[in-house]
């Protein structure tokens, strides 16, 4: 991937040994553009950016990173045009076909966020499976955002909790961040620590809006189909250098 920065051998020497994120999320944009500028059709995009997503689990799990987010389908991605639309549920029903033997292997943990009542039901069957056969592992959370928006998310548990108040479950003033958390559909997982985005684009586009409260960002000029472990270092490192107040004065 086109570096944005200092050469990776250089970033690493200038990061100070730290923490890696607990959690990174990632928007995997630029699919469609990285397949433009080869003269391809954008299928073919999204197609080298599944293989980008093998690398990436592999790598987050080698790393000890221990929730690993990826932004795979957004609620507004079925405006697509359906063909689409389709090679992306296609490359997902894949996915969750030949991948899960491998994921369970190196015990990793699969999640799916999203609105399933919108996706096939084949693949909200394969989705099922695959949580429950990987439920009890231990190491790497891979969370899959498929048909996922925020607003809805937060409207969701919104629904929920007038619900529970009306019921007589829960007192109106016992609202708070912990009340609505706990009805999302991230309550399983700490909020991410660093959100990636590729392809040059600066925004959250309805990914995660109530979690990233405090999430540090880092934007990579490369395109999804380039990302390699590399830029998943890079961004690591570039996160260690962070200083994380949560609203703190300076120290
Ligand atoms: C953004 O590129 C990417 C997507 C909308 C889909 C992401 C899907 C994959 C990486 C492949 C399948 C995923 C899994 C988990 C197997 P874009 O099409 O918006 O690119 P553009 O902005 O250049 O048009």
């Amino acid at each position: 991937m086109a570096a944005d920065g200092p050469p990776l051998a250089a970033s690493q020497a200038l990061a100070p040994p730290g923490p890696v994120p607990r959690h990174v999320a990632i928007i995997m944009d630029g699919n469609g553009r990285w397949a433009r500028d080869r003269g391809q059709p954008r299928v073919f995009g999204h197609r080298r950016g599944a293989e980008a997503v093998r690398r990436t689990v592999t790598a987050a799990a080698e790393l000890g990173i221990e929730f690993l987010t990826l932004f795979a389908f957004s609620s507004e991605n079925w405006r697509r045009p359906a063909a689409e639309v389709g090679e992306l549920m296609g490359l997902l029903r894949l996915y969750l076909l030949k991948e899960i033997a491998e994921l369970h292997a190196n015990r990793v943990r699969v999640k799916v966020i999203g609105d399933r009542a919108a996706l096939p039901t084949d693949i909200v069957t394969l989705i099922e499976g695959a949580e429950t056969r990987t439920a009890a592992n231990t190491g790497l959370t891979l969370s899959i955002a498929l048909s996922y928006g925020a607003r809805a998310e937060l409207a969701n548990a919104t629904r929920q909790i007038v619900a529970d108040v009306l019921a007589g479950r829960l007192a109106a003033d016992a609202v708070d961040d912990q009340a609505i958390a706990a009805r999302l559909s991230t309550a399983y997982m700490p909020d991410p620590d660093l959100i990636i985005r590729t392809s040059g684009e600066q925004r959250l586009s309805n990914f995660l809006l109530w979690q990233a409260a405090y999430t540090e960002f880092v934007f990579l000029d490369g395109h999804w189909p380039d990302f390699e472990r590399a830029d998943l270092e890079r961004a690591l490192d570039a996160f260690r250098l962070r200083d994380r107040r949560y609203g703190a004065s300076v120290g």
